[in-house]
């Protein structure tokens, strides 16, 4: 994947994405939608998985029939709203490691702060995916892309549902080498790194916590 930003405009991925940002849409439908959402977002983050081939028999004659080559992927999600991204791509990807970082935003700095730390090994091998909904700031952004790279990771890609234009500078700046993979760019964030539009805070909204 060369591009830094890929924006999934999918005619279902923005009809899905505009019940989630209703307000009205219950905690349920929310986390459902999320779900649905992320697998659609899985199909772009994941298309250039590297394919090799495998000799099978059909029930007609033997093939050499394409399947995915390498290590498992890596999906990391930051924690906690990553969370609702997991199974959506492992429902597409059973076999993918799991990895969590925990990173919380410091209300008043908005600087992220590490609680938790537990990824795969041989992160140098695999695709690394990060997963979290929202691309605010980019500061907690950064700081897990940072991790990853220090435990190994060279293959790294941002999965989110929304992004903001500060946000996506920052990693561009940060991390170039990082493309990042969203439903929607949003207008920008409020004196408190909320986006805006947005849809609000995404683990309040899919924990149904306030
Ligand atoms: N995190 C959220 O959950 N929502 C925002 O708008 C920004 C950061």
């Amino acid at each position: 994947m060369s591009d830094h930003l890929t924006v999934v405009d999918h005619p279902l991925v923005q009809h899905k994405l505009t019940l989630m940002r209703d307000q009205g849409s219950s905690t349920a439908s929310f986390r459902r939608l999320l779900r649905e959402i992320t697998q659609l977002l899985a199909y772009e983050v994941t298309r250039e998985m590297p394919l090799t081939t495998r000799a099978i028999e059909t029930p007609m004659e033997e093939m050499d029939a394409p399947i995915l080559a390498g290590k498992k992927l890596a999906l990391v999600s930051i924690l906690r709203a990553g969370n609702g991204m997991l199974d959506g791509v492992l429902e597409l990807i059973p076999s993918a490691r799991v990895g969590f970082v925990g990173l919380y935003r410091d209300e008043e700095t908005l600087k992220p702060v590490q609680y938790y730390f537990k990824v795969p090994d041989g992160m140098n091998d695999r695709l690394v995916i990060l997963v979290d909904p929202m691309l605010a700031t980019g500061n907690s952004s950064v700081a897990a892309v940072d991790l990853v790279k220090q435990a190994g990771a060279t293959n790294i890609r941002f999965l989110c549902l929304l992004a903001a234009p500060e946000g996506i500078a920052r990693m561009k700046e940060a991390h170039p080498d990082v493309p990042i993979v969203t439903a929607a760019v949003d207008r920008q964030l409020n004196e408190k790194g909320y986006i805006l539009p947005g849809l609000g805070d995404a683990g309040d909204r899919m924990f149904g916590t306030k």
